[in-house]
This record gives C-alpha cells, sequence and structure tokens, in this order.
C-alpha cells in the first residue's frame, strides 16, 4: 500500500511578494558559481552519446527513480529521453523488465546540467518537470526553480515545458515569472488517471488535488 501524503503547509498565503524582482535579477545577470566536476563529466558523456543520435530530445528533470522518464520513452519512441536527477539512491532504483532502448538516465545537480545545456545549445523538443521539491517556506523562494539563478537556463532550453505539482502556489509563481521572462502559461487541475512518478501516485492516493502548468517557450 503507498504511504499517505501531507498536503503542503506554507506561510505564504499568495505570490511571494519578492518574485518579480527575484526573477528579473536573475534575468539580467550570469549564473557564475562553478561546474561540479561530476555534472561536468556526466554532462561530457551524455553530450557525446547524443552527438550520435538523430532524435528530438525529451528532457525529464527531477526524474527521481525514472518512472516518468519509463513511461515517456514508451509514449515517444521516436525521440530520446533523458531523465536527471542528483540522487543516486533514486537512479539505482532496480526496476523490472527491459529498459526502453530511447532512454538515458543522468546522474547530475541541475542548477549547473541546465547551465551546461543551455549554454552548449540543446533546445529539447519537451521538458517535463514533474513535482519538484516545493520549498513551502517563504524564506526559500530561491530554492524554488522559478526563484533560483539558474531559471533563466530553464527558459532558455525552450520547448513544450510541463511541470506537475501538488502545490497550486508553486506551478502559479512558475507562470508569474515565466511572465517577467516574456512567456505565457497555462495551468489546470490535473487528473492523473494512470500516475506515472511515485509522486503522482502518492498524491493522488492521498486524495490531495494535482496540477499542471505547460507553456510553450518556442
Ligand atoms: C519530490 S521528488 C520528485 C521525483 C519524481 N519526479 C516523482 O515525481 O516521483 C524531487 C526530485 O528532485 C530531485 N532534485 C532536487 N534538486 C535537484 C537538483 N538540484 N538536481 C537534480 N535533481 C534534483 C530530487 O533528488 C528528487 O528526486
Amino acid at each position: 500500500m503507498e504511504a499517505k501524503s501531507k498536503k503542503i503547509m506554507s506561510n505564504q498565503d499568495g505570490v511571494h511578494a519578492n518574485l518579480e524582482k527575484t526573477v528579473q535579477r536573475h534575468l539580467a545577470s550570469r549564473f557564475r558559481k562553478p561546474i561540479s566536476d561530476h555534472t561536468g563529466a556526466a554532462f561530457q558523456a551524455v553530450a557525446a552519446e547524443l552527438a550520435r543520435i538523430d532524435r528530438p530530445l525529451i528532457l525529464d528533470s527531477c526524474c527521481g527513480v525514472g518512472d516518468s522518464s519509463r513511461a515517456l520513452a514508451q509514449a515517444f519512441p521516436d525521440h530520446w529521453v533523458m531523465g536527471v536527477d542528483k540522487s543516486n539512491v533514486r537512479l539505482s532504483k532496480e526496476r523490472d523488465g527491459v529498459e526502453p532502448e530511447n532512454l538515458l538516465l543522468v546522474r547530475a545537480d541541475l542548477n549547473d546540467f541546465f547551465r551546461l545545456a543551455a549554454e552548449a545549445g540543446w533546445r529539447p523538443a519537451r521538458h517535463y518537470i514533474l513535482y519538484p521539491n516545493p520549498w513551502p517556506k517563504a524564506e526559500h523562494l530561491k530554492r524554488r526553480w522559478h526563484g533560483a539563478p539558474v531559471f533563466p537556463y530553464i527558459v532558455g532550453l525552450g520547448g513544450r515545458l510541463e511541470l506537475r505539482s501538488n502545490w497550486w502556489l508553486y506551478l502559479r509563481e512558475f507562470a508569474v515569472a515565466l511572465e517577467v521572462a516574456g512567456h505565457r502559461a497555462e495551468l489546470c487541475p490535473y487528473g492523473a488517471d494512470e500516475p506515472i512518478t511515485p509522486f503522482e501516485a502518492k498524491y493522488k492516493n492521498s486524495g490531495q488535488p494535482l496540477w499542471q502548468l505547460t507553456a510553450d517557450l518556442g
């Protein structure tokens, strides 16, 4: 049986007061933190592999155990699906059956990986960020992807972006951040008839409403 999951508790009751100026500051400056050796090496390895493949890319960021990446690889056999997560424990969870041939799972810190990919000119056709860590405390705005210095690089990757969350305000803030960056997003309830990630299944089984943001970043 799946564990029950608690609803998000936050000391915010609306979009963070500092969101717009935080995003503007990040859009106006380069993110200069040095790239970690590990993510640099992981990126070089997958970039070499991608160079040999003549198929559009789907990025599944924060893929956890990679179940969503496997589902996407099956749903898009004419694409190459790359799941990225920083947790080796999650990525190395064994799964039954034969892995799809168009799937690649990478352990990397996305704060570095997004920058390397955007600067190398990667333009995934689709980009999924499913159930990112919400960081619900107001003081943790900069840990949310839209409040982080790497946000402009996520936008720069382009493609059809899709985020899902059990916290509506996270996605509302992401939509506001995209608007500051010049893009429109759609935000709507998500039914998750067939959950494709463990978090999606957990939230759904707990009866929590789920939400989906989509945006065409070109
Ligand atoms: C709440 S879990 C969701 C996992 C999966 N998408 C799911 O729905 O089951 C968030 C995931 O984001 C990953 N993550 C958080 N920050 C990251 C970062 N900077 N780089 C790569 N992965 C990160 C975590 O390791 C974790 O697996």
